[in-house]
């Protein structure tokens, strides 16, 4: 039996489960069933085997019975460029920690014992820092349809991210859309919010600062789509408190401070926490002195913290009933005011450095 190459990244328990893949004990007769098969006559080559994939849409590998790689069509290397390099590696030292453990324990078992036609179907998620994830289905079966001990398998991308990402947030936008039949002075403060957050959080992303090595390509599209939702909350909040002129009782600030927590409930089903992070926190502030939960300091989530930049800066720049609209050199030089009480002074700094591009966000999408 041919020997794994063992990749250095591969963690501890993975390797178990290699060693568990190389005792199976059923692979000697299948080893044995393919030399003899591989003497037969009419037996297609690989070349002719992969020959049909090499133009296909589909992104598709070809892996022999050790499951190392011998082929990548060009959509698979396309898929995956800049994730991992393929042919010549071994599927599960390439992609076996993109998969859920049990996964990996059945994948080899399935395919070569012969249960369920040599075939196995699953799914995985591929990130890095640098791209957003990639979601796909995976699709296992034989290159040679009818053979009774396959050398060669066809693996299967069916690449799902944008399918999934368009679903799940069609649902939270039609949440948004009915938050804002209540909540009508917003006009396009929640677009610019989602740029300005955007914005900050890609200049973060590139600081190279340890304390944002958290930010991702996920982390920078997912705030660009959430940052919107900070006020959905608003819609358990009644109309005459919503929609008063003029100061708001005590009273009336505890309701209307229940939209955070309001709205952490509405995106609890949002699978990234992201989501809740921004509806809850977005009004706590660096001192302790915000809400609901009177948060320090990086006990409030980055996320939170980088909305809380981008709302206040809007906000400032609106013309609401009760203010005049403010000019950006002013407001810059409030949002300064605010750094170590209200805001994170780290923020801030960066705040500062690209104060102008948040300038042009408010330009350039004005209500
Ligand atoms: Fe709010
Ligand atoms: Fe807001």
């Amino acid at each position: 039996m041919a020997e794994y190459t063992r990749n250095v990244n591969v963690p501890e328990g993975e390797l178990e489960v290699l060693d568990e893949l190389e005792e199976l004990d059923d692979l000697e007769d299948a080893e044995e069933a393919l030399d003899s098969e591989e003497a037969a006559p009419g037996k297609q080559t690989r070349s002719s085997l992969q020959a049909p994939f090499q133009s296909s849409l589909f992104p598709v590998l070809f892996v022999d019975r050790d499951m190392r790689i011998i082929y990548a069509n060009s959509a698979c290397e396309k898929l995956f460029t800049g994730f991992f390099s393929l042919v010549g590696n071994y599927f599960i030292d390439v992609f076996g920690k993109t998969f859920a453990v049990e996964d990996i324990r059945q994948i080899r078992q399935t395919i070569i014992s012969g249960a369920y036609g040599f075939s196995w179907k699953g799914s995985t998620q591929i990130k890095s820092r640098d791209m957003a994830s990639v979601q796909t289905r995976v699709y296992i079966f034989p290159a040679e349809m009818g053979a009774k001990a396959p050398g060669e398998f066809v693996v299967m991308f069916d690449d799902v991210t944008e399918e999934n990402k368009r679903l799940l947030r069609a649902v939270f936008l039609s949440l948004l859309e009915a938050s804002k039949l209540k909540d009508n002075d917003t006009g396009k403060h929640i677009t610019r919010v989602n740029f300005y957050s955007k914005c900050l959080t890609e200049e973060l992303f590139g600081s190279g600062v340890p304390a944002y090595m958290k930010i991702d390509a996920d982390f920078i599209d997912n705030i660009g789509f959430l940052a919107s939702m900070h006020d959905v909350g608003k819609i358990g909040v009644p109309d005459d408190i919503l929609n008063k002129e003029g100061p708001l009782s005590d009273w009336e600030w505890a309701i209307m401070r229940e939209h955070t927590k309001n709205g952490a409930f509405i995106l609890s089903t949002y699978p990234d926490p992201m989501a809740k992070e921004i509806a809850l926190s977005h009004h706590e502030k660096w001192n302790g002195s915000g809400y609901p939960f009177r948060l320090e300091g990086e006990m409030i989530p980055l996320s939170a913290r980088i909305v809380a930049i981008a709302d206040v800066y809007d906000a400032l720049r609106m013309e609401r009933s009760y203010k005049p609209a403010l000019s950006h050199e002013v407001t810059v030089q409030k949002m300064i005011e605010g750094k170590g009480s209200h805001f994170d002074p780290s923020l801030i700094e960066i705040f500062r450095c690209i104060a102008q591009d948040f300038q042009e966000i408010y330009e350039a999408n004005r209500d």
